[in-house]
């Protein structure tokens, strides 16, 4: 399996398994298919509310010596709701409790937003803190902290953009490696991947194949495929593989992790095998032509009258 090397030394498996909108019932199969099919990267959040059936699998998978848990790399996420400094630790801790795991590889920074604690899905302007009542400075300062404690051995950030990226790095003890973003060909962002490339931050490619299965208020009624598309399906045409499989090794082809998601076997090894596909520069100036900066999953859920967080990607 390809690695990418971050900036502290550590390689992350360049596929990982997302576990977004993967369902109870069905998310410790797919997280044992997966594992058995050969991934060695498991991609979590608190949020995502699956994280004790993930444990589950993860502790049946030792039992059963398919892997050692250091043959696994596992990130988790930090909550919008536990940005405050001695809220952090605790968030950790309840997700390592979760996953039973005693570290996790890598612990993200969810959101650049933060909720009241209370607040698990904001619905209100009330339901914030904004930047300055929770400064991200203060929740990294505590990432820091929980790194050290060794409850994780690296830290980064998701949903950052090059202006927020620009803050944390001027005020940082310990320097991200990570930025956790969507990206796929509607939406290059070649910007934020030449500077964070520039200051050794490698980025993890979420909603790679247009997360098709994202609840219905978060769709748009004129949704871009990117399965669908001519050019996709044109070159996996040539190819002899999957849309998806072109979608997957594209980000490989840029040094990108990226992880996607499902709760199929077959789709799992499909997706894992995207490593074997070679695309040429002219495939990959295809693809590159396809950007129109569109994003599926846009931030505007976050936009609440009254409250400091429109504009999520660009503030
Ligand atoms: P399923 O879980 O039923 O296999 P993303 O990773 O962008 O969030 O996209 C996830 C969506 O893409 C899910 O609906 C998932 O369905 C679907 N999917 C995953 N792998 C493939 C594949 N190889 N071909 C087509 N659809 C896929």
């Amino acid at each position: 399996m390809k690695t990418i090397s971050l900036n502290n030394d550590l390689a992350i498996p360049a596929i990982g398994l997302g576990t977004w909108k993967s369902a109870p019932g069905e998310v410790g199969k797919a997280v044992e298919t997966a594992i058995a099919a050969g991934y060695r990267h498991i991609d979590c959040a608190a949020i995502y509310g699956n994280e004790k059936e993930i444990g589950a699998a993860l502790s049946k998978v030792f039992k059963q010596g398919l892997v050692k848990r250091e043959d696994l790399w596992i990130t988790s996420k930090l909550w919008n709701n536990a940005h405050r400094k001695a809220d952090v630790i605790p968030a950790l801790e309840q997700t390592l409790k979760d996953l039973q795991l005693e570290y996790l590889d890598l612990y993200l920074i969810h959101w650049p937003v933060a909720f009241k604690p209370d607040v698990v899905n904001a619905s209100r302007a009330e339901d914030f803190l904004s930047l300055e009542q929770a400064p991200i400075q203060e929740t990294w300062e505590a990432m820091e902290e929980a790194m050290e404690k060794g409850l994780c051995k690296s830290i980064g950030v998701s949903n950052f953009s090059v202006k927020k990226l620009k803050e944390l790095l001027e005020n940082c003890r310990v320097k991200p490696v990570m930025n956790q973003v969507e990206l796929h060909p509607y939406l290059a962002q070649k910007e934020l991947l030449d500077f964070c490339t520039d200051r050794g931050i490698v980025l993890t490619a979420y909603s790679p194949l247009g997360s098709g299965d994202r609840p219905e208020g978060m769709k748009k009624n004129d949704e871009p495929s990117l399965l669908e598309n001519p050019v996709v399906k044109d070159i996996a045409h040539k190819k002899g593989c999957s849309p998806a499989q072109v979608l997957i090794s594209w980000h490989l082809h840029r040094n990108c992790v990226v992880i996607p998601k499902s709760t199929h076997a077959g789709r799992i090894q499909d997706n894992l095998n995207s490593q074997d596909i070679d695309l040429n520069k002219d495939d990959m100036k295809a693809l590159a032509n396809l950007n129109k900066g569109y994003r599926y999953v846009d931030g505007t859920f976050f936009e609440l009258e009254g409250n400091t967080y429109s504009n999520v990607f660009d503030q």
